[in-house]
């Protein structure tokens, strides 16, 4: 494979190096060779989100990046973000408690867009959630389930 190439970087907080192409996107990486299958494979044009994941704390859209952008960097994706296997995050705690979750599949991209507000502002206004995921498209919940979660894990991890 004389075109192949190796990407290194830390994957929720485990170095992984992956032989890939250089016109692989980080969200088949993620996917397909490392088997992280929580981070979703949407519209692959950067529109709807679902397949956002942390880079250096940052929401970027996976299908947008390409091996050489990642290199040595940090990513955290969905499976990355409870502490533990029977601890969730509290965002994901609560998108369970209000009912923030239907189908499913922008909620990963929703988890890590709200985490990366969160620990920017931790007590943001209902403004600022709805611009935060204005990236994060849900075609279930109508967004006001989303916000409710957002603002209940907000008040939560402020105490
Ligand atoms: Fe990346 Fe839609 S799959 S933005
Ligand atoms: Fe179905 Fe958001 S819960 S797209």
């Amino acid at each position: 494979m004389s075109d192949s190439i190796v990407v290194g970087f830390t994957v929720n907080g485990r170095r992984r190096e992956v032989l890939t192409k250089p016109h692989h996107t980080l969200l088949e990486i993620l996917r397909e060779d490392l088997g992280l299958t929580g981070t979703k494979h949407g519209c692959e044009l950067g529109e709807c989100g679902a397949c956002t994941v942390l880079v250096d704390g940052i929401p970027q859209l996976s299908c947008l990046l390409l091996p050489h952008q990642v290199e040595g960097k940090e990513i955290t994706t969905v499976e990355g973000l409870a502490k533990s296997g029977d601890e969730l995050h509290p965002l994901q705690e609560a998108f369970v408690e209000v009912g923030a979750v239907q189908c499913g599949y922008c909620t990963p991209g929703m988890l890590l867009t709200a985490k990366a507000l969160l620990d920017e502002n931790p007590a943001p206004s209902r403004q600022e959630i709805a611009e935060a995921l204005s990236g994060n498209i849900c075609r279930c919940t109508g967004y006001e389930s989303i916000t409710r979660a957002v603002e209940l894990a907000a008040r939560r991890m402020e105490v």
